[in-house]
């Protein structure tokens, strides 16, 4: 991947306003061609180049217009997709005049060109301050679109993409706004506005499931997302056959779940609208074919015909059926229930009755809200039971389904919120086909990290840059590894921390004290090296971190860790005894924490998992450290790895927080952040960290939100082997927590054993820490006081139930003390294969 710096530099400051001429015809319709000033005439319709001056549209910049230089495939856009407007800064289309109700259609071909690879950009659209879509990365929708076709076995491959949304404009401007995220780019290939003069959607809609109850929905105020549409027993139609709104109707069969439980049948009988009103809900054509139940002639009538859709979960979803009685000239001849999801939508259900006769085209809009843990929408058709009719026969000619905006957002960020997928190499193509928001994340990462590097390149000419990637070592590691050695002894003996650093072991100590870094001995590995359990020569018991010669990332580890180490000293940090760095080694001594991680005492381990009112105190502990390191040093000090495997346990089971290799100094008093590249824990990471790249105390605070999720739930924070909306434990539990019953997914071993106010709190205190802006997050001081208030809730319950069920600290202590090895969780745990936590990423 290149990336064109100073062009880059030069797009974002360029702001042009350039006017744009309207199509003429077609009402306030305007069809823009994007990223060129030519016209051109594509499916039946005239669409207007953007750059084309002059008009009622207006963008807010030029952007850079593309060409694109390949196209596969006869598809009916291709004029339009040759070319296509690019943008690195925001970029606003405004049309005015615009009062009224509008399809918006986005038109999207990922392009390829010399500068940029598509598979990097990402971007947000907002239309009139309601956000359409977030995160968004084309190529990755387009693969999930044909990965879900193919899934429902069929095998279009689409290479483009039509988003489509339905707005009111009750003033007399829509802008349409495009945001690139930072670092990365967005496109557009042509926008499609087009004026619905006739009314589409009625405010008062049936709810799925309430006995014919209405919702009254405020349409005019919310966005609505047109997710699938479907001309069911029919043929696809096309844009062109839907002249005057332009919409594309799919074929039905491959959503069908059992496709040969229904048949369709045909017509070519004049068919009317039931309603003189309705005359743009569908095209007639729509209503000439439909699909009945298959063994209507069988006695036994007992099945459904059903239909299975993928939707974003948390969002209120609108139904619309298309009915019209093709075969029956008089009432109760086909009476049938409409269930969604599973739940009942209608039930006597006679087209005939409904529509007023024969031929008479009739649709009927359901609401149903698709809770946060669901992400499908069934719609079956079948008999009625109660009805005692002639025939129970059902019938379905077309289908809509349409997204509500909750809250100004039609967006679904939900898969957004996990950022790391793609760098942990062996799952490339799971990740793949699970998110965009995820792979596309990585991308910005990876293009902010190449731009940084791409300018600290030309600010500070280095000379060897040949092993170390330039940019995110401390300066006086720079250059060759012996220097750095020399350096580290310096700041080992010299200025930086003279007496705190401890006690000089030579290696011989330390070979003696690991039967000579015997295997065995091992109790951790990561990127810096190994971690043995040692005994030195008066018998206490240490760990010793032996930094892989060939890890230049040990190395700066290394230096971090003994600057922090050696500036620090807290009952709930690990402490540093020594050190020893002869003959090229670079080797800590800490103190060692008998009972290991945090997480083996949770899951993934055979230890026997802690109790509640442990899990707390481990909490608390944690939340000490942190709260330490946050507030007790000059700045402040941020720890940025805060995960379940670097809370270690002592034989106490007291929580001691651990690894600073990645650790920094918090900001001066005039700075709120530190600018920094991402580091982090897949699973644990903030999100708006990895946006801004702005390091605050404040994500310390979301990954200990995390852990305290994690500390409830006992799973991997991410595990690619569960349902695409469980992959990420902190969008799973924050999904249960907001509707406030995050006790369903709570670890089974918790059962019974917890007062519920306790968890109620600490859930509480979990969703806080999550808060998507970090200035929303408490402080951890904040949080450890509510995390004391949670234990005294819980001692208290324990009290009052006799102490029948608790579990005391020294109950498990004594189950815990003839155990001899720690786990080994990050190099050895069976959950290995399924489980990508806790690993680290570093340098994109
Ligand atoms: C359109 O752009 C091309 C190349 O940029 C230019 O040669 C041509 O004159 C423009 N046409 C109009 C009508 O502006
Ligand atoms: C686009 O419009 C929004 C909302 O009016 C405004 O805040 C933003 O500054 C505009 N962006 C540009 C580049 O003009
Ligand atoms: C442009 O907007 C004005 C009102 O602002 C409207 O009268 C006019 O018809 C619009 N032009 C087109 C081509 O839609
Ligand atoms: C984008 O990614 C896909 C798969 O990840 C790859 O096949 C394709 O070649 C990439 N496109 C470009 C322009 O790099
Ligand atoms: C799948 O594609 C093949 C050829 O590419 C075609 O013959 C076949 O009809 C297609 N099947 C479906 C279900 O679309
Ligand atoms: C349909 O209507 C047209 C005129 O409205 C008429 O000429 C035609 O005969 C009708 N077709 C049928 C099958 O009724
Ligand atoms: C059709 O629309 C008119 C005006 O909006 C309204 O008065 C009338 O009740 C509507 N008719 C039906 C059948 O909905
Ligand atoms: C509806 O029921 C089917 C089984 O008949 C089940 O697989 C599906 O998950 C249910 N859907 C919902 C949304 O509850
Ligand atoms: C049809 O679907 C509904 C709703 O899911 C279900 O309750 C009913 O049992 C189904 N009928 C048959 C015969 O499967």
């Amino acid at each position: 991947m290149k990336i064109n710096g100073s062009r880059l530099c030069l797009n974002l400051l360029i702001v042009v306003s350039l006017y744009v001429r309207i199509g003429e015809g077609q009402g306030n319709s305007i069809l823009l061609n994007c990223g060129t000033n030519s016209t051109i005439n594509v499916g039946g319709r005239r669409w207007v180049g953007d750059s084309a001056t002059g008009g009622n549209v207006t963008l807010s910049s030029s952007g850079i217009e593309v060409s694109t230089s390949t196209f596969d495939g006869d598809q009916t856009y291709t004029p339009l997709y040759k070319t296509a407007r690019v943008f690195v800064d925001s970029l606003n289309y405004t049309f005015r005049g615009a009062q009224g109700s509008y399809f918006l259609r986005l038109h999207f071909y990922p392009f390829s060109s010399e500068n940029r690879n598509v598979n990097d950009s990402s971007f947000v659209v907002q239309a009139n301050g309601i956000k359409l879509l977030s995160g968004f990365n084309v190529p990755d929708e387009i693969l999930q679109k044909n990965l879900y076709i193919a899934k429902l076995g069929g095998n279009s491959s689409f290479s483009y993409l039509v988003k489509e949304f339905f707005f009111t404009v009750s003033g007399d401007v829509l802008m349409v706004e495009f945001i690139p995220a930072k670092g990365s780019f967005g496109f557009v290939n042509a926008i499609e506005i087009v004026n619905v003069e006739n009314k589409l959607f009625v405010d008062s809609v049936s709810k799925v499931g309430s006995n014919g109850e209405t919702s009254v929905l405020s349409l005019s105020k919310r966005g609505i997302e047109t997710m699938y549409r479907l001309n069911v027993g029919g043929s696809p139609i096309k844009a062109d056959e839907d002249l005057s709104l332009g919409r594309v109707w799919e074929a039905d069969s491959s959503y069908m779940l059992t496709a040969n439980a229904g048949s369709d049948i045909h017509t070519r009988a004049n068919i009317t609208y039931a309603s003189a009103n309705d005359t743009s809900i569908a095209p007639l054509v729509v209503y000439r074919s439909a699909r009945t139940m298959s063994n209507t002639q069988v006695m036994e009538k007992r099945f459904n015909m059903s239909w299975k859709f993928e939707v974003d979960p948390d969002f209120d979803y609108m139904i619309r059926l298309h009915f019209c009685e093709l075969s029956f000239d008089k009432a109760n001849e086909r009476i049938f229930r409409i269930y969604i999801n599973n739940k009942t939508a209608a039930d006597n259900f006679d087209i005939f009755k409904q529509a007023g006769g024969k031929y008479k085209a009739y649709h009927q809009d359901f609401l149903d809200m698709v809770p946060s843990v669901v992400n499908t929408l069934w719609i079956q058709l079948g008999p009625d039971p109660t009805a005692g009719a002639v025939g129970t026969d059902a019938l379905l000619n077309g289908l809509e389904i349409f997204k509500l905006s909750r809250n100004g957002n039609l967006a679904y960020v939900g898969k957004l919120e996990n950022p790391g997928a793609r760098k942990t190499s062996k799952s490339v193509i799971l990740w793949v086909s699970i998110g965009a928001g995820i792979a596309s994340i990585v991308i910005i990462a990876a293009s902010i990290a190449l731009i940084t590097c791409f300018c600290q390149k030309r600010r500070n000419k280095e000379t060897d840059t040949k092993k170390h990637p330039p940019g995110w070592r401390p300066l006086f590691l720079l250059n060759s590894t012996a220097n750095a050695k020399a350096s580290l002894h310096q700041s080992l003996h010299g200025s930086m921390a003279p007496n705190r650093t401890g006690r000089r072991f030579t290696l011989a100590e330390l070979k003696a004290a690991t039967n000579s870094f015997e295997d065995s001995l091992i109790i951790g590995v990561g990127g810096f090296g190994k971690v043995y359990k040692g005994e030195i020569e008066d018998g206490t018991l240490v760990a010793i971190k032996r930094a892989n010669p060939q890890s230049q990332q040990g190395l700066t580890e290394f230096e971090t860790e003994i600057e922090m180490l050696s500036k620090l000293r807290h009952k709930h940090l690990v402490s540093m005894i020594g050190f020893c760095d002869e003959q090229d080694e670079m080797i800590l001594v800490y103190e060692y924490m008998a009972n290991g991680t945090l997480r083996s005492h949770i899951f993934g381990s055979n230890l026997p998992p802690l109790s509640w009112k442990q899990r707390i105190e481990v909490c608390i502990g944690a939340a000490r450290g942190l709260h330490y390191l946050h507030t007790g040093a000059d700045r402040g000090i941020i720890h940025r790895d805060v995960k379940t495997t670097n809370i270690l346990l002592d034989e106490n089971f007291v929580a001691k927080m651990a690894d600073f290799g990645l650790s920094k100094t918090g900001p001066s008093l005039e700075h709120t952040h530190v600018s920094t590249a991402v580091k982090g824990s897949f699973g644990y990471l903030d999100p708006e960290y990895f946006r801004r790249q702005q390091l605050t105390e404040k994500s310390d605070i979301y990954s200990f939100g995390v852990v305290l999720f994690e500390v409830v739930c006992a799973r991997a924070v991410i595990n690619p082997s569960l349902p695409r909306d469980q992959i990420n434990l902190a969008e799973w539990a924050m999904r249960w927590q907001r509707q406030r019953s995050l006790e369903t997914i709570i670890d089974p071993h918790l059962k019974g054993t917890y007062s519920p106010e306790s968890l109620t709190k600490f859930a509480e205190i979990a969703e806080k820490c999550l808060a998507d802006e970090g200035k929303s997050r408490p402080a951890m001081g904040e949080v450890l006081w509510h995390l004391e208030y949670v234990l005294q809730v819980q001692e208290a319950w324990l009290r009052s139930i006799n102490g029948e069920n608790s579990f005391s600290s020294s109950q498990v202590l004594a189950d815990h003390e003839s155990r001899e090895e720690v786990d080994v969780p990050e190099a050895t745990t069976s959950d290995r294969g399924t489980d990508l936590d806790p690993k680290r990423f570093e340098d994109a």
